[in-house]
């Protein structure tokens, strides 16, 4: 199979910054609360001017750039997102505004597991070799989906994507020294739809009498619900497990990974992971405390994060994990 390589990243957030002080004028809630509690101080919000491609756009071209590589030569984009401006799909609106006319563009929808299960995904097309470069962009803008009344959720969440250019390598897998050490290394990914209720972002049918006796059902989006506690156990249980399974896949022990780049949705779930797989906690990336929650951006933003003050580079180790509504959860082994 040909090597799957990460050559580009990238991320984009949103200017206006929300900290959990202005939070206390919008709901009964305090610093003093949130912090100790998730490791959040503060989150971006997207202007109501802008779009959820905007935010796409924005973190693809910084991928794209990075790599020096041109939009024509795109092959694939798929778009990682749960907050789509419209429910046929955004992701050929980001194709167009990047201009890269070769690529077909679709979204996949997986929660905060999205871009993790993208970029498996996107892995597949590359290893058949039906394309050779494709474009992996998560963004969610979840500040437009929360209830600001609710306490216990809008306090958690935050807006922004990131996005990360995968290229198949042929010659790489050719090498015998080469084959099997670079690139995407182990993927594991899992569902469990028995868990829906714990976190949803829910499409409600309201009935509606049409003509005589006949009714059609018409579609209300409900805000995030959330079970937090349920959640938080799901996490501290599922995802070390999930982990481990991906490293034995790649025949990596857990030691060896330089950074870990765990779904971002709370600082005591990452100290619990990390306490289970028995790595430093510094190993584990965390943008918490000024991003919040990003849903399936989290990921790329934090690996963006290392990227770019010099943390994590070429020929480093590293794992991308996603978990959240679904339930989904998945892990992905990889050298840049
Ligand atoms: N400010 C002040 N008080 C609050 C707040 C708030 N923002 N939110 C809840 N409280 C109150 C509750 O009302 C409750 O009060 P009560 O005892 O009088 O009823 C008390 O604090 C305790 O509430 P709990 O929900 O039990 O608090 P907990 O210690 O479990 O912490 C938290 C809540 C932080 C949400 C935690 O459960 C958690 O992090 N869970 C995981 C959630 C998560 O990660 N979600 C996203 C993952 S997937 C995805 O990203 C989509």
């Amino acid at each position: 199979l040909p090597t799957v390589r990460l050559v580009g990243i990238g991320a984009a957030l949103p200017d206006p910054c929300l900290h959990n002080d202005d939070l206390s004028h919008i709901v009964e809630t305090s610093d003093e609360w949130i912090w100790p509690r998730t490791g959040i101080r503060e989150r971006r919000i997207l202007p109501p001017q802008l779009s959820v491609v905007d935010l796409a756009y924005q973190a693809a071209t910084a991928a794209l750039a990075q790599a020096q590589v041109h939009p024509q030569d795109l092959d694939l984009i798929l778009l990682a997102t749960s907050t789509s401006a419209d429910r046929f799909g955004s992701a050929p609106q980001v194709q167009a505004a990047l201009g890269a006319t070769r690529a077909v563009a679709f979204d996949l929808t997986a929660a905060c597991t999205g871009f993790v299960f993208a970029v498996a995904t996107a892995t597949q097309f590359l290893q058949t070799g039906l394309y050779r470069r494709a474009l992996v962009v998560a963004a969610d803008v979840l500040s437009r989906t929360v209830d600001w009344t609710d306490r216990t959720t809008c306090v958690l969440f935050g807006d922004g994507a990131g996005a990360v250019l995968l290229e198949a390598d042929p010659a790489a897998a050719a090498d015998p020294l080469q084959s099997g050490q670079h690139g995407i290394l182990g993927i594991e990914l899992r569902s469990d739809g028995t868990g829906s209720e714990l976190l949803s972002l829910r499409m409600e049918t309201e009935a509606r009498s049409l003509v005589g006796s006949l009714q059609v059902g018409q579609y209300r989006c409900r805000p995030i619900t959330m079970n937090g506690r349920e959640v938080y156990k799901f996490a501290v249980h599922a995802v070390p497990e999930v982990i481990e399974k991906s490293l034995f896949r790649a025949g990596i022990p857990a030691e060896a990974v330089q950074g870990y780049f765990v779904h971002q949705a709370n600082q005591r779930i990452l100290d619990a992971i990390a306490k289970r797989l028995q790595v430093d906690p510094a190993r584990i990336a965390s943008v918490l405390e000024h991003y919040g929650n990003t849903s399936g951006a989290s990921v790329p933003i934090a690996l963006a994060d290392w990227v770019e003050k010099g943390r994590f580079g070429p020929g480093d180790l590293g794992v991308m994990v996603g978990f959240g509504a679904g339930l989904t959860w998945g892990s992905i082994v990889f050298r840049w």
